[in-house]
C-alpha cells in the first residue's frame, strides 16, 4: 500500500531536494511519510548534505493530512506526528518552499522545518476545524509560538487561510520568493545552511496571550461555532501553548485530536466535504463533455430573486442584461441591487470602484429582444405556469439559437415549459435560493430532454459564481422544497397535537438550524406558503386548506414583511409569541376535538428529521437525486442544517435508519419502501450508494 517514490530525493549540490508527488493536492498519504523518513535519512547520513528543502510537485505543496485515511486506526494511519517530530529534531537545516497552499498538516510540516519561504500567491493555513478535529500535528502549539496567540487563534478558530505576504509580515514565512519557487529555495537554503544554532520554533514563547483573551475566544464561539467541539478543544491547545512547555501542549494535542476526529460532528463535516465534490460528477454525464462558455447573461424579473441572481453574475464580470415588463418594477429593482452593493461597500466587504464597475456591468431593459445575445438567460417571474409558458413562447422566437434558456421555478415541472420552446434540449432548471446572492446552493434541474452540454455548462457556471450546483430530476419541488413542504406539514402537526409553535423551533434550533420551521415561514411570507397549499389542494380537487396556519394568514399576519406572523418580533427582530395566534391555535385545537399534550423535545427532533429523512429516501428511490450526499448538500448549503450533523441523510444514517422506520410508525407515517428496506439490511445511506443498479 505505501509508495516511497511518493517522494522523490534530487541532489543539488550539497542540499538535498525532497518533492513530494501526491497529485492532485500531494495530501499527506501513505507512502509519503516513508518518503520523507527516507529521504531525511539520506541527507542525514551524507556529511556533504548541508541542507534539505521540502517542496511539492505539481500545483501546491501538502493541502493536508488525507482526510480519507481519517476512518483508519491511529496505527495504520500515516505517521504524521511522527514526520514532524523527525523534522524538529533534524540536525541540518530544512526549509520548506511553499506554493498553492499549505494547509492543515502541510502547513504543519512546514512549521516543523527549520525555515520557510514561499512565492507571492500561496495561501497558509490551518482549516481543521472546517472538518470537525483540530492540528494534530503540533500546529496548535507551533503556530501560536510562531504569530502570537491571538492570531493564532484567529487562523485556527476561522481555518480561513492567509496569502503569502500577510504571513511573511507575521513571520510565518522567512523569505518570499520572485520566479522559479526552487531556485529561490535553493539560494536561501545555501545561505542560511552553516548558520547554528539552528532555530526551532518549539522553543519559542507565545506572545500576546492573556487569561481574557482566551475567555473572550470561548465567548466568541458560542455564538460562531455554537453546539460544536473542535473549537473549545482548540482553545484549550492554544492556552496550554502560552502556558506550559512545548511537550505537554504536544501530547495533550495528540489525545484532543484523536477525540475530535472520532466525534460524530467531525464524521459529518468529512462526509459534506466529499459529498459537496462528489455533487459536481453528475452520473451519466461523460466528464469531458464541453462547457461552453457563458459571456453574456439575460435575466427576467427585476424583482428580489432575479436581482439577486442577477448581482452573481455581475459580481464575476459578466455582463447582465435585466427585463422587466414597467419602468417602475424596473427602477425599483435597480434600486434595490445598488441599495445591496452600497450596503456591501459600507460593511467595507467591497470597494465604491467595485460598486460602479458591477452596476456598469447591467444593462435595464423593457424589451425581451434585448437578450438576443445572452448566452444564458434565466427567468426569475412570478412562479405561474400560463406566465412562464408565455415567456418561454417569446423567448424561443428572439434568444440566440445557442443560448441557453434556465427557469427559476421552485415548484413548475419543468419539462412542460421546455415543451413551448422548439429547444427543449436547451431548457434547464436553475433554482437559486434567496437571497440569491448569498446562498451557496443552486439545484440544477434536468429536464428530460436537457442537452448534456447545456447540463455541463450549468455545472460550469454555478461553480464559477461561486455555487455549489446540485444536479436534480423533475418533481413537484424538486430536492429541497419538496422536503420542506412535508417538514412544515409534521411541524403544524406538532403544534395541532400541543406544541408551541416556540417549542418547534427551539428543538430545531437546539439540533443546530439556525431557524425552526416556524421562523422560516415567518421570514419567507405566511401567504407564500398558504398560497402553495391552495394551489396544491386545487391540483388534487381538494377543500381549500384550512389549518391552523392558514387561520393565521387570514388574520392579516403574514409574517415578519407584515411586522409579525406566527411570532411578533421585537426591535432586534427576535420572535416572542403572539396571544392571538395562541388563542387561535387553542380554538383549533377544540374544534378538532383535540387535547393538547406535552411534547418532548425529542420527540419533535425526531419526528421532523424523520420526516425529512422519509421523503429524502422516496426522492432517492425515484432518482430525483442521485445520492444521499447530494440531499445533504442541498440541505446545508439551502436551508442551513447544520453542516456538523453532516445533512439529514447522514444524521439518520449515523442516528441508525432503523430508529427512523421506528419514529414514523410510532407517529403513524408510512416508512418510505426503500427506508424500510435499508434499515431492515441494517443498512446506511452510503451502503445504498455502493449498490449495483440496473
Ligand atoms: N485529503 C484527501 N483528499 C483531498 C484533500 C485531503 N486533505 N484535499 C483535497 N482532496 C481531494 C478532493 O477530495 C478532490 O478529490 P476528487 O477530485 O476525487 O473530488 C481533489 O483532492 C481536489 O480537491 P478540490 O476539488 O477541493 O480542489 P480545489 O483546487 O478546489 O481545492 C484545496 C484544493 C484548497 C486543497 C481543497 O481541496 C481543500 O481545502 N482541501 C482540504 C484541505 C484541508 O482541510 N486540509 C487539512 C486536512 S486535516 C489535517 O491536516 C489534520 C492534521 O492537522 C493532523
Amino acid at each position: 500500500m505505501t509508495n516511497p517514490q511518493l517522494v522523490e530525493q534530487t541532489r543539488e549540490g550539497s542540499v538535498l531536494v525532497l518533492t513530494i508527488n501526491n497529485p492532485p493536492v500531494n495530501a499527506f498519504s501513505p507512502g509519503v511519510p516513508e518518503g520523507l523518513k527516507a529521504g531525511l535519512e539520506a541527507a542525514a547520513a551524507d556529511d556533504t548534505i548541508e541542507a534539505v528543502i521540502l517542496i511539492g510537485g505539481g500545483r501546491t505543496f501538502v493541502a493536508g493530512a488525507d482526510i480519507k485515511t481519517f476512518n483508519l486506526p491511529r496505527d495504520q494511519a500515516p505517521d504524521l506526528r511522527g514526520t514532524v517530530e523527525k523534522l524538529d529534531a533534524f540536525p541540518k537545516p530544512t526549509v520548506a518552499a511553499l506554493h498553492g497552499t499549505a494547509l492543515g498538516g502541510g502547513l504543519e510540516l512546514a512549521l516543523a522545518c527549520t525555515y520557510r519561504v514561499a512565492v507571492g500567491g500561496a495561501r497558509l493555513g490551518l482549516p481543521e476545524v472546517k472538518l470537525g478535529v483540530l492540528p494534530g500535528a503540533g500546529g496548535t502549539q507551533r503556530l501560536p509560538r510562531v504569530v502570537g496567540a491571538p492570531k493564532g487563534l484567529e487562523m485556527m478558530l476561522s481555518g480561513s487561510p492567509i496569502g503569502a505576504a500577510e504571513a511573511k509580515a507575521i513571520g510565518l514565512v522567512d523569505e518570499l520568493v520572485e520566479g522559479d519557487l526552487l531556485a529561490g529555495a535553493l539560494s536561501f537554503a545555501r545561505r542560511v545552511a552553516a548558520a547554528r544554532p539552528l532555530p526551532r520554533i518549539s522553543e519559542r514563547e507565545v506572545v500576546g496571550a492573556s487569561p481574557e483573551l482566551f475567555a473572550q475566544a470561548r465567548e466568541a464561539i458560542n455564538k460562531t461555532h455554537r453546539g460544536q467541539l473542535s473549537p473549545s478543544l482548540i482553545i484549550d491547545l492554544a492556552e496550554l501553548a502560552a502556558t506550559r512547555p512545548f511537550q505537554e501542549g504536544w501530547q495533550a494535542e495528540a489525545v484532543k485530536f484523536m477525540e475530535a476526529r472520532e466525534s460524530p460532528q467531525s464524521r459529518g463535516l468529512r462526509h459534506i466535504f466529499f459529498a459537496e465534490r462528489e455533487s459536481a460528477r453528475v452520473p451519466g454525464l461523460a466528464k469531458d463533455t464541453p462547457a461552453t462558455t457563458i459571456r453574456r447573461v439575460g435575466v427576467i424579473g427585476a424583482g428580489t430573486m432575479g436581482g439577486g441572481i442577477a448581482m452573481n453574475f455581475l459580481n464575476v464580470g459578466i455582463p447582465v442584461t435585466i427585463v422587466e415588463t414597467g419602468q417602475e418594477a424596473l427602477d425599483r429593482g435597480l434600486g434595490l441591487l445598488r441599495r445591496n452593493y452600497e450596503s456591501s461597500a459600507k460593511k467595507g466587504r467591497i470597494s465604491a470602484e467595485d460598486v460602479d464597475t458591477r452596476l456598469g456591468l447591467l444593462t435595464p431593459s423593457l424589451d425581451l429582444a434585448d437578450l438576443k445575445d445572452a448566452d444564458l438567460i434565466i427567468e426569475a417571474v412570478f412562479e405561474s405556469m400560463a406566465v412562464k409558458k408565455d415567456i418561454f413562447t417569446r423567448l424561443d422566437a428572439v434568444a440566440g439559437p445557442d443560448a441557453i434558456l434556465a427557469t427559476n421555478t421552485s415548484t413548475l415541472d419543468v419539462n412542460e415549459i421546455a415543451a413551448v420552446t422548439s429547444r427543449p434540449q436547451q431548457v434547464i432548471g436553475l433554482h437559486f435560493f434567496s437571497p440569491a446572492n448569498v446562498m451557496k446552493l443552486v439545484e440544477i434541474v434536468r429536464a428530460d430532454k436537457t442537452s448534456d452540454s447545456v447540463l455541463a455548462t450549468s455545472m460550469a457556471v454555478a461553480k464559477q459564481i461561486g455555487k455549489v450546483g446540485v444536479v436534480v430530476g423533475v418533481c413537484d419541488g424538486f430536492v429541497g422544497n419538496r422536503m420542506v413542504h412535508r417538514y412544515g406539514e409534521e411541524a403544524r402537526q406538532l403544534v395541532e397535537e400541543g406544541a408551541a409553535p416556540g417549542d418547534v423551533d427551539a428543538a430545531m434550533n437546539a439540533l443546530g438550524l439556525p431557524m425552526g420551521p416556524f421562523q422560516m415561514t415567518d421570514m419567507a411570507g405566511l401567504d407564500i406558503g398558504h398560497a402553495i397549499r391552495v394551489h396544491r389542494a386545487q391540483q388534487r380537487g381538494e377543500p381549500e386548506p384550512d389549518g391552523w396556519l392558514d387561520r393565521v394568514v387570514k388574520t392579516g399576519r403574514k409574517g415578519q414583511k407584515t411586522g409579525g406572523g406566527i411570532y411578533d418580533y421585537d426591535e432586534n427582530r427576535r420572535p416572542r409569541p403572539n396571544a392571538d395566534v395562541q388563542a387561535l391555535i387553542d380554538a383549533y385545537r377544540a374544534e378538532k376535538g383535540v387535547t393538547p399534550r406535552e411534547l418532548t423535545q425529542d420527540e419533535i427532533t425526531r419526528r421532523l428529521t424523520a420526516t425529512l429523512v422519509n421523503e429524502g429516501a422516496r426522492i432517492l428511490d425515484e432518482g430525483i437525486a442521485a445520492r444521499a450526499g447530494d440531499i445533504d448538500v442541498i440541505y446545508i448549503y439551502g436551508y442551513g442544517f447544520p453542516a456538523y450533523r453532516g445533512g439529514p441523510m447522514h444524521y439518520a444514517s449515523e442516528q441508525g435508519l432503523q430508529g427512523v422506520v421506528d419514529d414514523l410508525k410510532r407517529y403513524g407515517k408510512a416508512p418510505a419502501p426503500l427506508l424500510e428496506r435499508l434499515a431492515g439490511e441494517g443498512k446506511t445511506f452510503a451502503d445504498w450508494e455502493k449498490e449495483p443498479r440496473s
